[in-house]
């Protein structure tokens, strides 16, 4: 369960990002990355990598270290994977996908959220979590309405 609790609460956080994409100030990806890392217990690293050329470059990111992968090509990884194909990723199970590319020694899944503009890739949103299984349909929902805000923003 994440802190901001039931579904109802999807709706909040979504109303919450919505005005923090409204301000357009210059911080916006990183206050968007910054408030589903400080409100959401199960996501325990928050990040956006952005696409250039044949690779995603991580941007604003925000969580307890930083991780090595700041260069990721496409095709490469959950990242990758999810870049190449356009749709969502969740890897109830790191450590059972061989395409893993690990960062933290405490991650057990993870989701990968494209970024999609006109049918095209711009970047991605990068969820790990330190728990196994923790993110449902709901989670995929969310993330993907909030990426569909953020492309208009990149
Ligand atoms: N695990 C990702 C790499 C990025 S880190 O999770 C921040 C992958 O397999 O592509």
């Amino acid at each position: 369960m994440n802190t901001l609790g039931d579904n109802l609460d999807y709706n909040l956080a979504e109303r919450q990002i919505r005005d923090i994409i409204s301000r357009e100030d210059d911080f916006l990806l990183k206050n968007v990355i910054d408030y589903l890392y400080e409100n959401f217990e199960n996501y325990s690293w928050v990040g956006i990598y952005l696409v250039k050329g044949n690779y995603l470059i991580l941007g604003p990111w925000k969580g307890p270290n930083a991780t090595e992968h700041t260069k990721i090509p496409i095709g490469k990884g959950i990242c990758g994977s999810a870049a190449a194909s356009g749709q969502t990723e969740i890897i109830s199970d790191v450590n059972a996908d061989k395409r893993y590319l690990s960062c933290f020694v405490s991650t057990k899944s993870e989701i990968v959220v494209p970024i999609r503009k006109d049918g095209k890739v711009l970047g991605e949103i990068d969820i790990d979590s330190d728990k196994k299984s923790a993110f449902t349909n709901k989670d995929k929902e969310f993330l993907e309405k909030i990426a569909d805000m953020l492309s208009l923003h990149i």
